[in-house]
Protein backbone atom coordinates (compact mmCIF):
# COMPACT_ATOMS: atom_id res chain seq x y z
CA UNK A 1 0.00 0.00 0.00
CA UNK A 2 1.09 3.27 -0.90
CA UNK A 3 2.49 5.75 1.66
CA UNK A 4 0.16 9.37 0.96
CA UNK A 5 1.17 12.70 1.73
CA UNK A 6 -1.49 12.53 4.82
CA UNK A 7 -0.46 9.54 5.82
CA UNK A 8 3.27 11.78 6.54
CA UNK A 9 1.74 14.75 7.86
CA UNK A 10 0.17 12.74 10.73
CA UNK A 11 3.04 10.76 11.44
CA UNK A 12 4.96 14.33 12.05
CA UNK A 13 2.05 15.48 14.25
CA UNK A 14 2.04 12.66 16.23
CA UNK A 15 6.10 12.88 16.91
CA UNK A 16 5.24 16.32 17.65
CA UNK A 17 2.50 15.33 20.38
CA UNK A 18 4.97 12.86 21.49
CA UNK A 19 7.53 15.08 22.07
CA UNK A 20 5.36 17.44 23.66
CA UNK A 21 4.37 15.17 25.93
CA UNK A 22 7.84 13.14 26.82
CA UNK A 23 9.75 16.07 27.00
CA UNK A 24 8.64 18.37 29.89
CA UNK A 25 8.07 14.48 32.05
CA UNK A 26 11.83 13.98 31.42
CA UNK A 27 12.87 17.81 32.77
CA UNK A 28 10.42 17.16 35.79
CA UNK A 29 12.07 14.01 36.74
CA UNK A 30 16.01 15.71 35.85
CA UNK A 31 15.26 18.19 37.85
CA UNK A 32 13.72 16.30 40.95
CA UNK A 33 17.09 14.33 40.46
CA UNK A 34 18.95 17.24 40.81
CA UNK A 35 17.12 19.14 43.12
CA UNK A 36 17.19 15.65 45.70
CA UNK A 37 21.20 15.22 44.70
CA UNK A 38 21.84 19.18 45.56
CA UNK A 39 19.99 18.59 48.91
CA UNK A 40 21.98 15.67 50.08
CA UNK A 41 24.89 17.52 48.74
CA UNK A 42 24.13 20.59 51.21
CA UNK A 43 22.56 18.68 54.32
CA UNK A 44 26.36 18.74 56.09
CA UNK A 45 26.35 22.16 55.20
CA UNK A 46 23.46 23.08 56.59
CA UNK A 47 23.79 21.19 59.82
CA UNK A 48 26.93 23.35 60.50
CA UNK A 49 24.83 26.13 59.68
CA UNK A 50 22.77 25.52 62.26
CA UNK A 51 24.91 24.32 64.86
CA UNK A 52 26.87 27.76 64.58
CA UNK A 53 23.97 29.57 64.67
CA UNK A 54 23.01 27.88 67.92
CA UNK A 55 26.50 29.09 69.63
CA UNK A 56 26.01 32.23 68.48
CA UNK A 57 22.68 32.57 70.00
CA UNK A 58 22.68 30.50 73.17
CA UNK A 59 24.29 30.67 76.61
CA UNK A 60 27.67 32.13 76.54
CA UNK A 61 27.37 34.28 73.74
CA UNK A 62 24.21 36.02 73.06
CA UNK A 63 21.31 35.04 75.68
CA UNK A 64 24.40 35.37 78.25
CA UNK A 65 24.81 39.08 76.81
CA UNK A 66 21.51 40.07 77.06
CA UNK A 67 20.83 38.50 80.78
CA UNK A 68 24.15 40.27 81.72
CA UNK A 69 22.78 44.09 80.28
CA UNK A 70 19.42 43.76 81.73
CA UNK A 71 20.63 43.32 84.93
CA UNK A 72 23.29 46.03 84.64
CA UNK A 73 20.70 48.21 83.15
CA UNK A 74 18.21 47.33 85.94
CA UNK A 75 21.09 48.03 89.13
CA UNK A 76 21.87 51.67 87.32
CA UNK A 77 18.42 52.26 87.63
CA UNK A 78 17.50 51.04 91.15
CA UNK A 79 21.06 52.44 92.17
CA UNK A 80 19.89 55.80 90.91
CA UNK A 81 23.84 56.09 88.79
CA UNK A 82 24.55 56.05 85.62
CA UNK A 83 25.42 53.04 83.68
CA UNK A 84 29.42 53.64 83.29
CA UNK A 85 30.24 54.36 80.05
CA UNK A 86 33.50 51.63 80.07
CA UNK A 87 30.45 49.30 80.69
CA UNK A 88 28.04 50.56 77.75
CA UNK A 89 31.28 50.78 75.30
CA UNK A 90 32.49 47.13 76.23
CA UNK A 91 28.43 46.11 75.83
CA UNK A 92 28.35 47.89 72.03
CA UNK A 93 32.01 46.20 71.43
CA UNK A 94 30.14 42.75 72.07
CA UNK A 95 27.17 43.29 70.12
CA UNK A 96 28.45 44.85 67.11
CA UNK A 97 30.96 41.75 67.16
CA UNK A 98 27.96 39.25 66.98
CA UNK A 99 26.19 41.43 64.59
CA UNK A 100 28.62 41.02 62.01
CA UNK A 101 29.35 37.49 62.95
CA UNK A 102 25.39 36.71 62.28
CA UNK A 103 25.88 38.96 59.35
CA UNK A 104 28.57 36.87 58.09
CA UNK A 105 26.82 33.58 59.14
CA UNK A 106 23.64 34.55 56.57
CA UNK A 107 26.19 35.47 53.59
CA UNK A 108 28.07 32.23 54.14
CA UNK A 109 25.22 30.26 54.32
CA UNK A 110 22.28 31.99 52.52
CA UNK A 111 21.92 28.46 50.51
CA UNK A 112 21.07 26.12 53.04
CA UNK A 113 19.34 28.51 55.66
CA UNK A 114 15.37 28.63 55.23
CA UNK A 115 13.35 31.30 54.85
CA UNK A 116 12.35 31.54 58.53
CA UNK A 117 15.61 31.25 59.80
CA UNK A 118 16.65 34.18 57.13
CA UNK A 119 14.00 36.35 58.52
CA UNK A 120 14.63 35.64 62.50
CA UNK A 121 18.16 35.75 61.71
CA UNK A 122 17.70 39.59 59.96
CA UNK A 123 15.38 41.04 62.88
CA UNK A 124 18.19 39.74 65.93
CA UNK A 125 20.24 41.60 64.13
CA UNK A 126 18.09 44.43 63.89
CA UNK A 127 17.15 44.88 67.44
CA UNK A 128 21.07 43.86 68.38
CA UNK A 129 21.57 47.23 66.21
CA UNK A 130 18.59 49.11 68.44
CA UNK A 131 20.50 47.85 71.60
CA UNK A 132 23.81 49.36 70.13
CA UNK A 133 22.02 53.04 69.74
CA UNK A 134 20.36 52.89 73.09
CA UNK A 135 23.79 52.01 74.99
CA UNK A 136 25.30 54.71 72.59
CA UNK A 137 22.33 57.43 74.00
CA UNK A 138 23.59 56.64 76.95
CA UNK A 139 27.20 57.50 76.88
CA UNK A 140 25.93 60.75 75.31
CA UNK A 141 23.69 61.57 78.49
CA UNK A 142 26.23 60.43 80.81
CA UNK A 143 26.42 61.01 83.88
CA UNK A 144 22.82 61.64 83.96
CA UNK A 145 21.91 58.10 85.90
CA UNK A 146 19.62 55.66 83.80
CA UNK A 147 16.13 56.13 84.72
CA UNK A 148 13.14 53.65 84.54
CA UNK A 149 12.24 55.30 81.05
CA UNK A 150 15.67 53.97 79.55
CA UNK A 151 15.35 51.04 81.48
CA UNK A 152 11.93 50.19 80.33
CA UNK A 153 13.19 51.10 76.35
CA UNK A 154 16.43 48.99 76.79
CA UNK A 155 14.06 45.78 78.22
CA UNK A 156 11.44 46.17 75.40
CA UNK A 157 13.96 45.89 73.20
CA UNK A 158 15.79 43.24 75.33
CA UNK A 159 12.35 41.29 75.43
CA UNK A 160 11.21 41.60 71.59
CA UNK A 161 15.53 40.22 70.85
CA UNK A 162 14.79 37.37 73.36
CA UNK A 163 11.58 36.54 71.65
CA UNK A 164 13.02 36.43 68.38
CA UNK A 165 16.03 34.00 69.54
CA UNK A 166 14.17 32.39 71.68
CA UNK A 167 11.67 31.23 68.04
CA UNK A 168 15.16 30.52 66.54
CA UNK A 169 16.87 28.49 68.50
CA UNK A 170 13.64 26.33 68.53
CA UNK A 171 14.11 26.35 65.01
CA UNK A 172 17.43 25.57 64.81
CA UNK A 173 17.02 22.31 67.48
CA UNK A 174 18.44 24.44 70.50
CA UNK A 175 16.39 23.45 73.72
CA UNK A 176 17.04 26.67 75.56
CA UNK A 177 15.77 27.09 79.11
CA UNK A 178 17.89 29.96 80.24
CA UNK A 179 16.23 32.41 77.16
CA UNK A 180 13.24 31.18 78.19
CA UNK A 181 13.54 31.96 81.85
CA UNK A 182 15.13 35.50 81.20
CA UNK A 183 12.12 35.95 78.99
CA UNK A 184 9.53 34.84 81.81
CA UNK A 185 11.40 37.44 83.72
CA UNK A 186 11.41 40.69 81.25
CA UNK A 187 7.60 39.98 80.95
CA UNK A 188 7.17 39.96 84.70
CA UNK A 189 8.82 42.92 84.81
CA UNK A 190 7.12 44.71 81.92
CA UNK A 191 3.48 43.56 84.25
CA UNK A 192 4.53 44.83 87.27
CA UNK A 193 5.68 48.58 85.50
CA UNK A 194 1.78 48.41 84.23
CA UNK A 195 -0.05 46.95 87.34
CA UNK A 196 2.72 48.03 90.22
CA UNK A 197 1.79 44.62 92.64
CA UNK A 198 2.94 44.51 96.33
CA UNK A 199 5.63 42.20 97.05
CA UNK A 200 3.98 38.35 97.78
CA UNK A 201 6.39 36.23 99.79
CA UNK A 202 8.11 33.51 97.45
CA UNK A 203 7.36 30.24 98.75
CA UNK A 204 10.26 28.06 98.64
CA UNK A 205 10.27 25.27 100.65
CA UNK A 206 8.85 21.89 99.65
CA UNK A 207 9.66 22.91 96.24
CA UNK A 208 12.52 20.37 95.76
CA UNK A 209 11.03 17.61 94.54
CA UNK A 210 8.60 19.18 91.87
CA UNK A 211 10.40 18.39 89.15
CA UNK A 212 10.61 14.21 89.84
CA UNK A 213 7.44 13.77 90.28
CA UNK A 214 5.00 12.89 87.25
CA UNK A 215 6.30 9.65 86.58
CA UNK A 216 9.92 10.66 85.65
CA UNK A 217 12.38 8.41 86.90
CA UNK A 218 14.95 9.31 89.44
CA UNK A 219 18.06 7.65 91.10
CA UNK A 220 19.55 7.56 94.29
CA UNK A 221 23.20 8.15 94.41
CA UNK A 222 26.06 8.20 97.12
CA UNK A 223 27.92 11.51 96.04
CA UNK A 224 29.90 11.67 99.72
CA UNK A 225 30.80 11.06 102.96
CA UNK A 226 28.81 13.29 105.93
CA UNK A 227 31.91 14.16 107.63
CA UNK A 228 33.80 15.71 104.32
CA UNK A 229 31.80 18.57 104.44
CA UNK A 230 31.42 20.78 107.04
CA UNK A 231 28.34 23.67 108.57
CA UNK A 232 29.02 26.24 105.83
CA UNK A 233 31.16 24.23 103.42
CA UNK A 234 31.11 22.86 99.90
CA UNK A 235 32.33 20.28 97.33
CA UNK A 236 32.44 19.07 93.99
CA UNK A 237 31.87 15.80 92.82
CA UNK A 238 31.10 13.61 90.26
CA UNK A 239 27.86 11.60 89.61
CA UNK A 240 26.54 9.65 86.93
CA UNK A 241 28.55 11.70 84.59
CA UNK A 242 27.47 14.89 86.44
CA UNK A 243 29.73 17.39 87.88
CA UNK A 244 27.79 18.70 91.29
CA UNK A 245 28.12 20.73 94.02
CA UNK A 246 27.30 20.05 97.30
CA UNK A 247 26.53 22.15 100.38
CA UNK A 248 25.86 21.61 103.76
CA UNK A 249 24.18 24.18 105.71
CA UNK A 250 24.13 23.10 109.49
CA UNK A 251 22.68 19.50 108.50
CA UNK A 252 20.86 20.36 105.82
CA UNK A 253 22.27 19.62 102.47
CA UNK A 254 21.37 21.07 98.90
CA UNK A 255 22.86 19.84 95.77
CA UNK A 256 23.20 21.70 92.34
CA UNK A 257 24.85 22.02 89.22
CA UNK A 258 28.18 22.86 89.55
CA UNK A 259 28.50 25.24 86.53
CA UNK A 260 27.64 28.69 87.02
CA UNK A 261 25.01 30.08 84.56
CA UNK A 262 27.13 32.91 83.77
CA UNK A 263 30.05 31.10 82.37
CA UNK A 264 30.32 27.97 84.03
CA UNK A 265 32.50 29.41 87.00
CA UNK A 266 32.49 26.08 89.74
CA UNK A 267 29.81 26.87 91.81
CA UNK A 268 31.18 24.50 94.25
CA UNK A 269 34.42 26.17 94.86
CA UNK A 270 31.99 29.66 95.54
CA UNK A 271 31.65 31.38 99.55
CA UNK A 272 28.65 30.24 101.08
CA UNK A 273 26.92 32.60 102.84
CA UNK A 274 23.84 30.94 104.97
CA UNK A 275 21.67 29.57 101.98
CA UNK A 276 23.51 32.04 99.31
CA UNK A 277 26.76 30.80 97.44
CA UNK A 278 28.38 33.35 95.37
CA UNK A 279 29.95 31.94 92.55
CA UNK A 280 33.97 32.83 92.69
CA UNK A 281 34.36 33.91 88.83
CA UNK A 282 32.50 36.73 88.59
CA UNK A 283 30.01 37.32 91.97
CA UNK A 284 26.38 36.20 91.07
CA UNK A 285 25.13 34.62 93.71
CA UNK A 286 22.41 31.73 93.62
CA UNK A 287 20.14 30.01 96.44
CA UNK A 288 21.29 26.77 97.10
CA UNK A 289 17.75 25.60 98.05
CA UNK A 290 16.34 26.39 94.89
CA UNK A 291 19.21 27.07 92.47
CA UNK A 292 17.76 30.49 91.98
CA UNK A 293 19.47 32.80 90.46
CA UNK A 294 19.68 35.63 93.20
CA UNK A 295 18.99 38.49 90.69
CA UNK A 296 16.50 36.82 88.32
CA UNK A 297 14.70 34.31 90.69
CA UNK A 298 13.50 32.69 87.43
CA UNK A 299 16.52 31.75 86.38
CA UNK A 300 18.19 28.64 88.00
CA UNK A 301 21.08 26.22 88.43
CA UNK A 302 19.52 22.88 88.18
CA UNK A 303 18.95 21.51 91.81
CA UNK A 304 18.26 17.73 93.15
CA UNK A 305 16.87 16.74 96.33
CA UNK A 306 19.74 15.88 98.45
CA UNK A 307 19.81 14.38 102.11
CA UNK A 308 22.05 12.64 104.40
CA UNK A 309 21.51 8.76 105.40
CA UNK A 310 23.53 7.79 108.15
CA UNK A 311 27.19 8.37 106.96
CA UNK A 312 26.14 9.29 103.73
CA UNK A 313 25.05 12.01 101.18
CA UNK A 314 23.06 10.65 98.95
CA UNK A 315 21.41 12.97 95.43
CA UNK A 316 18.57 11.94 93.66
CA UNK A 317 19.26 12.08 90.26
CA UNK A 318 17.08 12.12 87.48
CA UNK A 319 17.64 9.79 84.21
S1 LIG B 1 31.00 32.38 85.84
FE1 LIG B 1 30.77 34.51 85.99
S2 LIG B 1 29.71 34.68 87.85
FE2 LIG B 1 29.90 32.62 87.62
Amino acid sequence: MAITLDDLVLSVIAAFIGLGVTLPVTYLVVDRLIERNEKKRLEPIEVTAKERLRSKLGVGSLTTLLITLSIDARSSMEEKRALPKEVSQVYITKLKALQSDLEMLLGVYNDVLSVEVEHLTGNIISQIEHLQEDLQYLIEIHPRHTTQTHVDHIEHVILTTVQLTKRELDVVGEGNEQIKALEEWLLEQEQKHIHPKPEEAIEVSGKHRVWSGGGRLSKLVRVADAGEIGDGKSKVVRAEGRTLAIFRVKDQFFALNNACLHRGGPLGEGNLEGYRVVCPWHGWSYDVRTGAFEIIPTLKVKSYPARREGDSILVELDE
